[in-house]
């Protein structure tokens, strides 16, 4: 008899096999009990009726939810179920009985406590299919530049210097000197395109945020690349067609996830079908303004200004050339506009928000030094950063995306937290 997963059964149609697993849940008619029974690779009805087998039946009948066993049966055919089969039940071995009932229910419980008990929900409903679209999403990221040519490569996490600002780093005491938990991996994948050319990498990153939000979390897989030679045009074309790889994919590789979450696939599809939208930032201000909302020039906007252009343009949008005080001290200026950075900001339709944020990096060691002064930070730390500019300085760019974020739009729930395996958010350590 052979031991298969949940997955495989379709295959298997007709023959006898043995499967290992948890109870997921049951009922029973009294003549008739149905096991629902998952293995991480899927989720199957085992079927037994009380006078096949009374022994089996009164055993079976008594398990709480959660008992992992292993079990044997032949596998039928069944057109109503979504893998296309069930499982008569034969022979049921238990590997461990739980002692007290399962916390967590299949109705509603409330978020905090279904956080409270992340390491158990995680194997219940929706958290399923959303890790496994999790996993297909790392992998079409890793697949779109692997095609392309692009050197996979890594950042440190600790860092002597911040990249994204001073207001959120995680500070450490790294044997008497202070360091930092890193932002984004950026400033090291520019050392590392003028040594490879394209590079890219996804690691954590980390901000000390102390925002509460849906789209917010405090630890948080950042995807990024960087590339020598690439102009703010060359830069955005990627980042589109990098998006729309990683949903196109997504889509394709998991289908049955998406319909178990009930994705509305095809809009999904035709979000990403035509080119993306772009807006100067001038322009999305005064858009918004006409939406009516209170937003002046050099505001930044929030969820409820992202979600505005989204519904407008129904589809991801590029706002472009930000005014030169709102963003990091890395950016190129905009050649026919100084008081303007070349970089853009990727934002997602649905209300899903920012997904990517990159620029076109300064390249010249005059401009740096001044901007690294304007942002009030010293030289001395970033002059290896800088030493960039004085050797065979090229014309460079790169971007950081939220792959979490991503994530979220694509599985449509509605919360960072719950397509992350064990969020980081302010209030939240454990479990
Ligand atoms: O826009 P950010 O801050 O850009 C950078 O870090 C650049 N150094 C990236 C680069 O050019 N290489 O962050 C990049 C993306 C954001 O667009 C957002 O999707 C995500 O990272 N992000 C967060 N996701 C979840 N929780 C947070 N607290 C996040 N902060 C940023
Ligand atoms: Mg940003």
């Amino acid at each position: 008899m052979p031991t298969i997963t949940i997955s495989e059964a379709h295959q298997h149609i007709g023959q006898q096999v043995t499967l290992q697993g948890w109870l997921y849940n049951k009922r029973s008619s009294g003549k008739i009990l149905f096991l629902q029974i998952r293995d991480g690779s899927g989720v199957i009805q085992a079927v037994l009726g009380v006078s096949d087998n009374p022994d089996l039946f009164e055993k079976a009948s008594q398990l709480p939810r959660e008992t992992s066993f292993i079990v044997h049966g032949r596998l039928k055919e069944d057109h109503r179920s979504s893998i296309g089969c069930e499982l008569l039940l034969e022979d049921l071995e238990i590997l461990h009985q739980p002692t007290e009932d399962f916390p967590i229910e299949l109705k509603e419980q409330t978020p905090g406590f279904l956080m409270d008990h992340r390491h158990l929900w995680i194997r219940t409903g929706r958290q399923v299919p959303v890790l496994r679209i999790r996993d297909a999403a790392f992998r079409a990221f890793r697949e779109f530049f692997y095609q392309r040519g692009f050197v996979a490569t890594e950042a440190p996490i600790l860092t002597g210097t911040s990249v994204e600002g001073t207001t959120t780093l995680f500070e450490l005491d790294y044997f008497g000197v202070p360091a930092y938990l890193g932002q984004s991996g950026q400033l090291y994948l520019e050392a590392t395109a003028m040594a490879l050319g394209r590079v890219y990498w996804i690691g954590p990153a980390f901000r000390a945020e102390k925002s509460k939000t849906r789209k917010h979390v405090t630890e948080f897989w950042i995807a990024e690349a960087e590339m020598a030679f690439y102009d703010h045009k060359a830069n955005l074309e990627l980042q589109e067609d990098l998006v729309r790889f990683i949903v196109t994919t997504v889509i394709e590789e998991k289908a049955a996830e998406l319909k178990e979450l009930e994705r509305d696939v095809d809009l999904l599809r035709r979000e990403v079908a035509e080119p993306f939208a772009h807006i100067d930032y001038g322009e999305a201000v005064t858009l918004l303004q006409e939406l009516g909302h209170e937003v002046s020039f050099g505001d930044d906007f929030g969820a409820p200004q992202e979600a505005a252009l989204g519904d407008h343009f129904k589809r991801p949008v590029f706002i472009e050339r930000f005014p030169v005080e709102m963003k990091p001290f890395y950016m190129k200026r905009d050649p026919s506009d100084p008081s303007r950075v070349l970089a853009a900001d990727l934002i997602a339709p649905e209300g899903y928000g920012e997904i990517i944020g990159g620029s076109q990096r300064v390249d010249s060691e005059a401009d740096l030094v001044a901007q690294l002064k304007q942002a009030g930070l010293a030289v001395e730390p970033y002059q290896w950063y800088v030493d960039l500019r004085k050797y065979g300085s090229v014309p460079h760019s790169g971007f950081g995306m939220g792959l979490a974020r991503v994530i979220t739009w694509i599985t449509g729930v509605s919360h960072i937290r719950e397509v992350i395996p064990f969020p980081r958010q302010i209030n939240r350590l454990y479990p």
